[in-house]
């Protein structure tokens, strides 16, 4: 018996007939069958424990979302605090909360004038896009082919069918894909000039971490003032010092005229995201204030927590493990490498984003699982699964780097077991 004190299961077997029947009946026959049927339970720092009491590395951290890992004491002592004297607040009016989390963002990057608050991150992209179409007066909106920015209305029209054709929302006119890494296929739909944004992750997660070639986030950023069209950045898996960096766009010396944030930005304890904005973009909040409600959005407690998730990564000592995590799995990894070159072909990295390449159309599901078995949590990258999504956290020891490449040294027989020619690998 799993006595949680709010609600009971049987076993996991129970919940997982409970959650197929009352929640999502796809995402646990999918989990399931890949061999990795993770039931999430008690959660510490970078460690996940699995129902069955499997303990798990997290290196998925949602995206980004645990960055600083599971309830992290000092944002757990701040959400709890902070639930003496504020809720939710109300979105209609002045809040210190949201005033003073707005402003230290904002001071994050000088150049941008307002912070716009969501609940998540599809939201403030949302948000973005719609502001791009007031400052331009201009519909068209251009991303990358294989970019993810969400699944609501427009954020979810500029990604791949893979997430809209099932509702029906693939591919309205006024959303335009260019391949990544081709700034000439940019400029070609740019030059028209009725395009009124560019939306683009510095490295686009979802697509398995590609690396920017030397320049091209820079010759989108000048095609884009040339045109007349608001460049913005999606910071939501890059941002809060993923890229050695606060903002993934800095490390490239960008400005954009917008960047969203999210994920982690709540500390993984409350969600809250936010859309950075230019004075001149943002001026439809002095024109209209109430044009874009959201009740949940900039939430008085996120604010509390995302405020301090902010301090945290301004602290010289989380900076210097940041730059720590990275040069040990850059040297770990290239290591790896060599012990596996059958199988493992490639690493793209900027600070503590990795994408793991391996060498079969599949060859992340198969290493995901590899990895599970041996109590590492990864993930491949849905739109190129031949690259694992490998995401170490900001605040990771030294102990914890070794044990994963222990680990993940450990897995790689399974995985090779895995990638046999003629087996399913999940
Ligand atoms: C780059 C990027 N943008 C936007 C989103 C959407 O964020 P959310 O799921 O919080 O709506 C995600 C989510 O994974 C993301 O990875």
């Amino acid at each position: 018996m799993f006595n949680y004190g709010y609600f009971a299961f049987d076993s996991k077997e129970d919940l997982l007939r409970k959650a197929a029947e009352y929640w999502n009946p796809g995402k646990v026959s999918f989990w399931t069958e890949a061999g990795t049927p993770m039931v999430i339970d008690r959660r510490e720092g970078y460690c996940l424990y699995d129902m069955s009491g499997k303990r798990l590395i997290d290196l998925h951290l949602n995206g980004g979302t645990y960055n600083f890992g599971h309830r992290h004491p000092e944002l757990v002592s701040v959400l709890k605090s902070g639930l003496d004297y504020f809720d939710m607040g109300n979105h209609w009016f002045p809040s210190v909360a949201r005033a003073a989390f707005a402003e230290k963002l904002v001071k994050t990057a000088p150049h941008m004038k307002y912070a716009i608050f969501g609940a998540g991150g599809a939201e403030a992209v949302e948000i973005a896009l719609k502001t791009a179409r007031y400052a331009t007066q201009r519909k068209k909106i251009v991303s990358i082919i294989k970019g993810y920015h969400g699944h609501s209305g427009l954020s979810v029209a500029t990604g791949d069918e893979r997430f809209s054709k099932i509702f029906l929302a693939d591919r309205p006119d006024e959303f335009i894909q260019v391949p990544f890494n081709d700034a000439d296929a940019l400029e070609d739909v740019l030059k028209a000039g009725d395009v009124a944004a560019f939306i683009v992750e510095t490295i686009p997660a979802t697509y398995g971490f590609p690396m920017p070639h030397d320049g091209y986030l820079k010759t989108c950023q000048d095609l884009c003032r040339k045109y007349g069209t608001k460049f913005i950045a999606d910071e939501v898996q890059t941002g809060l010092m993923r890229t050695g960096v606060m903002w993934g766009w800095q490390g490239y010396g960008l400005t954009p005229d917008m960047f969203v944030c999210g994920k982690g930005l709540g500390g993984g304890i409350y969600p809250i995201s936010a859309c950075l904005v230019t004075e001149e973009c943002g001026r439809w909040l002095v024109e209209d204030g109430a044009a874009h409600i959201s009740t949940s959005g900039g939430a008085e407690l996120g604010c509390l927590v995302g405020h301090h998730v902010l301090e945290m990564l301004q602290r010289p000592e989380v900076i210097s493990n940041v730059h720590f995590v990275a040069e040990f799995f850059a040297r770990g990894m290239a290591e790896m490498m060599k012990r596996h070159s059958d199988i493992f072909v490639g690493v793209r990295q900027r600070g503590v984003v990795l994408g793991l390449e391996f060498d079969h159309p599949e060859g992340a599901v198969a290493v995901s699982r590899a990895l599970y078995e041996n109590g590492v949590w990864a993930i491949f990258s849905s739109l190129d699964k031949r690259v694992l999504q490998f995401k170490p956290g900001v605040v990771l020891d030294v102990g914890l780097c070794e044990e994963i490449l222990d680990r993940f040294d450990a897995s790689m027989p399974r995985a090779r077991q895995l990638l046999k020619p003629g087996r399913r690998v999940a």
